[in-house]
C-alpha cells in the first residue's frame, strides 16, 4: 500500500484566511481560535511560530495509527472521585455535553480526555509547587470515549483558581483542560472549560485572547437538570469541532 495522502478536510472549504501559505484545509476559520501569539499572554511569545507555517500532509502513517484502544478505557476513567481509595475533597460535580461536527451531528466514538487542578488549585505535576495541598485522592485525570450521540459525561470536582508566573498576582480561573483526538493521535484538539459567572475570566489573558464572539463558548453552563440530588452539581459544555461555530482550541500547553 502506498504511503498515499488520505488527509481528510480540517476546515470547511469557506475558511477564511487564504493567504496562499497553507492549502485551505489547514485554514482555521476567523475569529474563533485565539492567535498563537498573544502578547498578554507571555509564553506564547516563546513557542508561537516566528516562520510561515509548512504544511505537513497526513498520509497513511498517521491516519491509521497509532491508535488508542477503546477496552482500555474503562468506566472508572470517567469518574475521577473514584480513583483512589478515599473520596476527594471539595465540590463534586457533573460534567457532560455532547461532541458535535460543523452541522451539528453527534460526533461519536471519540476519545475526551480531561486534566484539571484539585479543589485547592493544584495540580499533580512536578512543576505545580505553589503552597497549596495536594489531595491524596484526587489525580485529575480522566478520560472516556463519545456514545452514539456524541455525548460524554464525567464525574469529578470543582477545580480551584491558581496562580500562575504570567505577570504580578496573575491568577486563572477554574477550568478543566480537554483533549478530544480523531482517528488518531496526529488529530488532536485542545481546549479549555470554564464555569459561569467566574470574576477570573475578566483578567485571564488566555480566556481574553480567544476572540470575543467566540469566548462564552468556552464556559459552560450550569445544568439543574444533570445535577444529582444529595451528590452533585451539573454543569454541561458541548464542543463544536468546526466550523463558524467552532469551540475555540489551543496550542497544547501546561497553564
Ligand atoms: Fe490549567
Amino acid at each position: 500500500m502506498t504511503d498515499q495522502d488520505v488527509s481528510p478536510r480540517l476546515e470547511s472549504p469557506d475558511s477564511a484566511g487564504r493567504d496562499g501559505t497553507v492549502p485551505d484545509r489547514y485554514v482555521r476559520p476567523h475569529g474563533v481560535h485565539p492567535d498563537l501569539a498573544s502578547p498578554a499572554y507571555r509564553s506564547t511569545g516563546r513557542r508561537a511560530p516566528s516562520q510561515p507555517l509548512v504544511p505537513l500532509a497526513q498520509r497513511l502513517t498517521e491516519i491509521t495509527g497509532p491508535l488508542y484502544g477503546e477496552d482500555r478505557v474503562t468506566e472508572s476513567d470517567a469518574d475521577l472521585t473514584r480513583q483512589h481509595d478515599g473520596e476527594p475533597l471539595g465540590q463534586r460535580i457533573v460534567v457532560h455535553g455532547r461532541v458535535l461536527d460543523s452541522d451539528g451531528r453527534p460526533v461519536s466514538n471519540t476519545l475526551v480526555e480531561v486534566w484539571q487542578a484539585n479543589a485547592a488549585g493544584r495540580y499533580r505535576h512536578v512543576v505545580d509547587n505553589w503552597p497549596a495541598p495536594l489531595d491524596p485522592n484526587f489525580s485529575g485525570g480522566g478520560r472516556v470515549v463519545t456514545g452514539p450521540d456524541g455525548s460524554y459525561r464525567f464525574t469529578t470536582i470543582q477545580p480551584g483558581a491558581y496562580p500562575w508566573g504570567n505577570h504580578p498576582n496573575a491568577w486563572r480561573p477554574a477550568h478543566i483542560h480537554f483533549s478530544l483526538f480523531g482517528r488518531a493521535f496526529t488529530q488532536r484538539l485542545v481546549t479549555q472549560m470554564y464555569f459561569p459567572g467566574d470574576p477570573l475570566l475578566a483578567y485571564d489573558p488566555i480566556y481574553q485572547s480567544v476572540p470575543e464572539q467566540a469566548r462564552e463558548r468556552l464556559v459552560s453552563t450550569f445544568d439543574w437538570d444533570a445535577t444529582q440530588p444529595d451528590w452533585a452539581l451539573g454543569f454541561r459544555f458541548d464542543i463544536v469541532l468546526r466550523g463558524a461555530a467552532a469551540t475555540p482550541t489551543e496550542e497544547p500547553h501546561d497553564d
